[in-house]
């Protein structure tokens, strides 16, 4: 698929999954934009300015149309405006979307909100008007996927950094991934209260760790079935020296996924469960849960290199993410059937100019609205007629000419 698709705005590289793209875009109190509007077509999505200028609030304003934190997972209270002068909406902060999707125009509304006692905590959802139940049936409309210079360490940073990469890739295919996840989490909290407390009745422990092995044998399945997906969209993907990106080898260590791969998943909970049960000693000392999906590590390497991901540079580390992004974007648009809203931050920023109209091609033919920044409008130059164009200064957005 070509530059063509963007003009239907409708239709996906496989004729089945249909494109959803942000059609306007209004913002209130949202980090430094006072008020904004936007109003867009179905082609990608190009901000230039100088640093500073509002490029990444407006991807993160973007990003509060998928549940949880935004891009930057920053907490709510800190993408309220900060104005100089009392106002009594200080602390509220709101972003409007009409996206355009196959099922027709959706208008979602998200922000915090004063409340009867002071500013909300927690962020409120609309939809087409009417108050969502949770943050997750944002996921009936559309899929928003990023990638930003902060993610750049993920390979050599902290282990949970690179499984919440991973969740959130589970959670673009597999909407429940995200309660699990939390779910687990909570009752390992339960267990390891429990442990503490040495008193803890032995019947209520059980009761817990059968809850864990329950949750973590669905989320160890979950990440499983996501990397098995990634590593066959990669493997059809052009592969070897001459790829614009490098393909990834990508597998998850863990007691829980190390059974499953070899096959011994049957009952995988009551292994589990009676891992948890044999550990407790252990683990009281500790003063935590010391094996389970929550320590697993998402283990990548350079393919035609052969080499950990994070022995590579940096700029081929770059280039396995950004690979990675651009293969989850397309078994998103797959498995989902909705064609995600691609937000890239500083894509273009370290490669060569061949090297940025060869990605700019790959961002096209999955078939999705790409959002990218950068600071100098050039860089984006063979997009051509198949991105618009915005100038970002101090808060405020003008379509470039
Ligand atoms: N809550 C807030 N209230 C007001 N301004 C804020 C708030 N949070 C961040 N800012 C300001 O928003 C400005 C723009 O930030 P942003 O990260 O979007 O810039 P950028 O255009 O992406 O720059 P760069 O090219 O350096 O990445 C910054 O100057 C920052 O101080
Ligand atoms: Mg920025």
């Amino acid at each position: 698929m070509t530059a063509g698709t963007a003009d239907t705005g409708r239709r996906g590289n496989d004729g089945l999954s249909r494109r959803v793209f942000v059609e306007t875009l209004k913002l209130s109190h949202f980090r430094n934009y006072p008020s904004l509007r936007l109003d867009l077509d179905a082609h990608h999505v190009v901000l230039t300015g100088e640093n500073g200028a509002g490029k990444t609030n407006l991807l993160e304003a973007v990003s509060f149309l998928s549940p949880g934190r935004g891009l930057r997972r920053t907490p709510y209270d800190r993408v309220a405006q900060v104005a100089g002068e009392k106002d009594p909406l200080q602390g509220t902060w709101a972003v409007h979307a009409v996206l355009e999707g196959p099922a027709g125009p959706v208008e979602i509304g998200t922000g915090l909100q004063a409340g009867p006692t002071g500013v909300e905590t927690q962020r409120r959802v609309h939809i087409n008007g009417a108050a969502a139940r949770g943050a997750d049936a944002l996921l009936e409309h559309s899929r928003i996927l990023w990638l930003t210079p902060a993610m750049d360490g993920l390979f050599t940073g902290a282990k949970g950094d690179r499984r919440r990469f991973l969740d959130r890739l589970v959670l673009a295919i597999d909407p429940t991934h995200g309660r699990r996840v939390n779910d687990f989490e909570r009752a390992m909290r339960s267990r390891n209260k429990l442990l503490e407390d040495h008193s803890a009745d032995a019947s209520w422990l059980d009761s817990i760790e059968a809850q864990m092995a329950e949750t973590a044998v669905a989320i160890a399945f979950a990440r499983n079935e996501l990397i098995a997906l990634l590593r066959g969209i990669i493997a059809d993907g052009p592969t070897g020296p001459d790829a614009v990106f490098p393909n990834a080898e990508i597998s998850l260590e863990g007691p829980l996924e190390g059974l499953i791969q070899e096959g011994a998943a049957a009952d995988l909970e009551d292994q589990y469960r009676a891992l948890l049960c044999r550990n407790r000693p252990r683990d009281r000392a500790a003063g935590r849960t010391l094996e389970g999906p929550h320590r697993s590590n998402l283990d990548i390497c350079h393919g035609p290199k052969n080499m950990p991901a994070a022995l590579c540079s940096t700029g081929e580390q770059k280039a396995l993410l950004t690979g990675i992004v651009l293969a989850h974007a397309k078994l998103v648009a797959d498995v989902s059937g909705i064609m995600p809203i691609l937000l890239l931050d500083e894509i273009a920023a370290h490669l060569d100019e061949g090297r940025r109209a060869a990605m700019f091609d790959l961002i096209d033919t999955i078939g999705c609205q790409a959002w990218m920044t950068g600071t100098d409008a050039h860089m984006f130059e063979s997009l051509g007629d198949r991105a618009q164009f915005f100038k970002v200064a101090s808060g405020a957005v003008e379509k470039a000419t």
